[in-house]
């Protein structure tokens, strides 16, 4: 009944952030200074803007965000993609468990994609008992809710959905860089690669309305956003769940349109249903950047067919020369699981042979991780850690050399950077990115961060160049 009371979820939930706003606003005046948050994010970009959008319900509720876990509400956004990523929340929590010893005020909040899993809460539940708050990764948009029960009932709330068919628009969100900003236009996976945890841990495939992205993107671009990440766990099946139908490619025509926005990025589309539309887009966009990142995960069409990618090795290199021969200056790059069950030194070498036939830019490269609940943890002949660990190394190699080979390519040319900040080592460079998404470190001042500008690629470095300012025309 309560919820009648409400036009949409946001309202309710903004109701809550007030009512926690009045709340933090008691706590910092008992304790002479401002309440502090700090978000911990662990995994992919989805769960990088996750975050941002906690953030921006905790400033809404008057938190005052730190850079270190020292602070009032401590918040951990997990991922359990690989076993190792699941491992270091843990590490993680011992640490903090210390902190919260010397400030026992402190709230310590839990979520995302570990939280999904039933055997993860139970172990916090028994054995990381000075946790306050566990929600998962469908009802963030609740956080104001959830912590408001949290100081009402001072003890631990525990929140997780299964799946949802909800969608909540209108929330605030953060940003972590001014000129840039990822923007999620579907939720949740369908493709149950065999050896995947993503599809159990987000839920069904459900795409956001076209008319939601588009005025999302609007607003960002009149708050200075010019280049835009597009994100879904397999963006060419945006859309396909909509009242109206409509494809990436059309989304993409669309969002082209919104002026001001000058780049468009996205992640990422599955080698299997890439379509020529899209390769259109690619090749005549002016804002579509020239990079795809395009997951091989392995060459060997007997792995593929056993990880249930739904593509062969010859159908994926077929990919790679369909785009290449439309968009030439295209760059690719890609993830490869190395040691999937049953992956032998014949198919090990047939990956081999697709980085070096494709010549990615850059390759992520992982080490298989046997994740419960998966196809791939029961099957059999698990390949043993030595022999994983030789075949990883043989690949960073080859990797490493096709990399270096492919950045020499532009070398003396003048390209558009976009500049995202100073650079790390040496103050009087900033360091920005091509459209291809290499990155290039050139001589220049903070007043550059978040221009396009066009550099001279004077050296090639491995994964980066150097550059030089050009006169501009
Ligand atoms: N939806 C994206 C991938 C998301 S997960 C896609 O299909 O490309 C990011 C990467 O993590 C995957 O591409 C895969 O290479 C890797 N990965 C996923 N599960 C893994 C596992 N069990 N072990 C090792 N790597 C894994
Ligand atoms: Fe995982 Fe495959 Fe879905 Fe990507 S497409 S998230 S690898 S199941
Ligand atoms: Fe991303 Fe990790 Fe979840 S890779 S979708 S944060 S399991």
């Amino acid at each position: 009944m309560e919820d009648l009371l409400y036009k949409t979820e946001s309202h309710k939930q903004y109701e809550y952030m007030a009512q926690m706003k009045e709340w933090v606003k008691l706590q910092s005046e008992k304790m002479g200074r401002p309440l502090t948050c700090h978000i911990t994010t662990f995994g992919c970009q989805m769960n990088a803007k996750d975050s941002e959008k906690l953030l921006g319900i905790l400033e809404e509720m008057g938190y005052v965000e730190t850079e270190d876990e020292n602070a009032d509400f401590v918040l951990f956004n997990t991922c359990t993609v690989r076993e190792n990523a699941n491992l270091k929340v843990y590490g993680h929590l011992g640490h903090l468990k210390k902190i919260k010893q010397k400030n026992p005020h402190m709230l310590i909040g839990l979520c995302g994609c570990m939280m999904q899993e039933k055997l993860v809460v139970q172990k916090i539940q028994e054995s990381y008992k000075f946790v306050d708050l566990i929600f998962g990764t469908h009802n963030i948009f609740k956080l104001a809710e959830l912590m408001k029960q949290c100081v009402d009932s001072r003890s631990m709330i525990v929140d997780i959905w299964q799946d949802t068919d909800q969608i909540v628009e209108d929330l605030p969100s953060e940003r972590k860089f001014r000129f840039k900003c990822g923007v999620n236009i579907m939720y949740g996976c369908n493709n149950f690669c065999s050896y995947c945890i993503v599809p159990y841990v987000r839920g069904r495939e459900r795409s956001r309305n076209p008319k939601d992205i588009v005025r999302e993107i609007e607003n960002l671009v009149a708050d200075g956003v010019i280049e835009v990440m597009l994100l879904g766990q397999n963006v060419n099946s945006y859309g396909k769940n909509l009242e109206e139908p409509m494809t990436f490619a059309q989304l993409l025509r669309e969002i082209e349109k919104i002026e001001g926005l000058e780049r468009i990025r996205f992640m990422t589309p599955h080698p299997k249903d890439l379509s020529d539309d899209l390769i259109e887009v690619l090749a005549t966009s002016e804002k579509v950047c020239n990079h795809v990142h395009l997951p091989v995960q392995s060459g060997s069409s007997e792995i593929l067919r056993k990880m249930n990618r739904h593509y062969t090795k010859e159908q994926y290199l077929a990919l790679v020369e369909k785009i290449r021969a439309k968009v030439p200056n295209v760059s690719f790059t890609t993830d490869i699981i190395v040691g999937f069950p049953g992956e032998t030194e014949e198919d090990f070498l047939e990956t081999v042979d697709v980085v070096k036939k494709v010549n990615y830019d850059s390759c992520y490269t992982f080490i298989y991780s046997k994740r419960t609940g998966t196809p791939a943890a029961t099957m059999d002949n698990q390949v043993p850690e030595d022999v994983i660990k030789d075949r990883f190394r043989r690949l960073l190699k080859v990797v490493g050399e096709s990399s270096k080979k492919n950045i020499n390519r532009y070398v003396g040319q003048t390209m558009e950077v976009l500049v995202e900040g100073v650079n790390d080592h040496d103050d009087s460079m900033v360091t920005g990115r091509l459209t291809n998404n290499v990155l290039v470190h050139f001589p220049g001042g903070e007043e550059l961060i978040g221009k396009i500008v066009p550099v001279v690629l004077k050296e090639a470095k491995g994964f980066y160049y150097i550059g030089e300012r050009a006169q501009e025309a």
